[in-house]
């Protein structure tokens, strides 16, 4: 193990997670590794869980994103948070932020380093990054994923570094590591294709910050992979279906264009599908590489592949990084500030496929909050890309819970992307194309592509009704959260 410490000097740092625990204190910020469950602190946070049990000690955390193996919950049971940001997944966690006994920050990905390089957020008294090694300038290769960690390095006032055993070295080279400048001396960040790398193999880190080293030979959770279902399946289908319309209408090439797709089942579904399709030599530009990425790669189909993040399943993660070679020059790792860059989006033309919580008639999107009130994971990337994608599509089920609940609605019970973000919107159902088109069009397209025939009358009603009253985007103030409400009184948004 000690061969992964390549500066000599840095061996004396070895210790224990439990000791180098001990360097966090109550109050402190902490910055650490892990987005989307790849590249997390796998032994020194849930040390802090451990000694939170029996201590009064609360932190605010960084991170890229979500965390892995039941960390944040851990870190929230053991009462060791006072606020979270940017993003979580974690059930036990979920509920406390809900409860208020957590306060959560709910932040594009791409934003909370700019944040942090601007000075507009208290700066971080400590890191924890998972590494590969140390390389002999100090400087350090990360894992399975790059987040935020080169900002927590540069920003950090103490550095604690976990040397992962179970990452092969040749990692190396895997990652792209680029900083824009501080204003008002920002260049352009000079990246026009997806394959294109900018910066350094190692994250630069001054040696006299590390604090502590500890060792570990954990592996990242796996994803949890669901088939695709009667219902993703349908989704997947009309946006391939629509894809190849666009190519027939001469919009786009057999190629498309750059893709970046959201986590979970749906995305998991439209990746497959390009699988049987006739597009090829596609190209992603995402935050999350799942299965599908890989599989598409070795099916011929994806030629580059560009994020933050590797978040995959066990039986992938071997095929990946026990397989290096294979995959090198086919993927890369950026920090999130660079793979969700709103001007890299822009410029590369992305088509963006994010899930929604629900939508309403004019095409809001709500991707956070049930009810309007109760945080479910938070907006991760889906800002970034949707309001600056080529083509932003939002997908969802047209209902759900035996359709007790429509996520199609008069209004939108929180409004994560506006009408004016939003393209195409895809359910079981169908897909509602609202470019061109304005709101009294856009309502009628969506009643009529996408909703599920239980709600189809009521919602063609509140519309018809909303209208009669007039304005530009009509609406029913009275009526518009009827809906949620009687979910909220009976348990189905139907009518008796
Ligand atoms: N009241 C109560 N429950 C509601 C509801 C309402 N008004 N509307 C929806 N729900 C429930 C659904 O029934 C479903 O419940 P279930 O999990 O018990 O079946 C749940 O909310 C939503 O789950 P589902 O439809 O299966 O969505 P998902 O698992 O595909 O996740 C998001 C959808 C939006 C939560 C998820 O994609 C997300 O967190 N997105 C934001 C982050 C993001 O987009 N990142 C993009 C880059 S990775």
């Amino acid at each position: 193990m000690l061969e992964r410490i390549r500066l000599e000097r840095l061996k004396e740092k070895v210790t224990t997670a439990e000791e180098a625990v001990k360097l966090i204190e109550d109050g402190m910020v902490v910055g650490s590794s892990g987005f989307t469950k790849a590249g997390d602190s796998k032994v020194v946070l849930p040390a802090l869980a451990e000694r939170a049990k029996t201590e009064n000690i609360k932190i605010t955390l960084m991170t890229g994103a979500s965390l892995g193996h039941g960390t944040d919950g851990k870190l929230a049971e053991a009462g060791a948070l006072k606020k979270r940001m940017p993003f979580q997944v974690d059930p036990v966690l979920r509920s406390k932020i809900n409860s208020g006994e957590v306060l959560f920050i709910d932040q594009h990905l791409s934003e909370s380093a700019e944040l942090l390089h601007n000075k507009n957020l208290p700066n971080v008294d400590i890191a924890v990054i998972e590494v590969a090694y140390i390389d002999r300038d100090g400087s350090i290769v990360p894992t399975t994923s790059v987040g935020n960690s080169v900002t927590f390095a540069a920003l950090a006032k103490k550095v604690i570094l976990e040397v992962n055993s179970s990452i092969p070295e040749d990692v190396y080279g895997i990652h792209d590591i680029y900083q824009a400048e501080d204003y008002p001396h920002r260049n352009v960040i000079p990246i026009v294709a997806p394959w294109n790398k900018i910066g350094r193999k190692t994250i630069p880190l001054n040696p006299d910050k590390v604090a502590a080293i500890v060792f570990t030979d954990k592996h990242d959770s796996p994803a949890d992979i669901a088939e695709p279902d009667e219902k993703t399946s349908a989704i997947a289908k009309h946006i391939l279906e629509f894809f190849e319309e666009e190519v027939r209408l001469g919009h786009l090439t057999d190629r498309l264009l750059p893709i970046q797709a959201g986590i979970g089942k749906v995305a998991n579904a439209v990746l497959t599908g390009f699988k049987h399709s006739n597009f090829y030599d596609l190209t992603m530009f995402s935050e999350v590489l799942q299965d599908s990425t890989f599989d598409l790669i070795d099916a011929g189909k994806l030629s580059f592949a560009s994020a933050s993040s590797v978040t995959v399943s066990a039986e992938c993660y071997d095929r990946v990084f026990g397989n290096l070679q294979r995959y090198r020059d086919k993927f890369v790792l950026r920090p999130q500030n660079i793979s969700n860059t709103p001007g890299l989006i822009r410029r590369l033309g992305i088509i963006a496929i994010n899930t929604a919580i629900e939508f309403d008639i004019y095409g809001n999107v709500n991707s956070t909050h049930l009810g309007g009130t109760k945080i479910m994971n938070g907006i991760g990337g889906s800002g970034d890309f949707a309001r600056n994608a080529y083509l932003s599509v939002f997908v969802t089920q047209a209902a759900s819970k035996e359709n007790k609940i429509s996520h199609i609605l008069p209004m939108v019970s929180h409004t994560d992307h506006t009408e004016h973000d939003v393209d195409i919107l895809v359910t079981d159902i169908g897909l509602a194309d609202l470019r061109g088109l304005a709101p009294r069009e856009r309502a009628q397209k969506i009643i009529d592509n996408c909703v599920h025939p239980d709600y189809k009358e009521e919602l063609q009603s509140y519309f018809d009704r909303a209208r009669e009253r007039g304005g530009h985007t009509p609406h029913l103030l009275e009526e518009a959260f009827s809906w949620h409400i009687r979910f909220n009184e009976t348990g189905s948004m139907k009518k008796a």
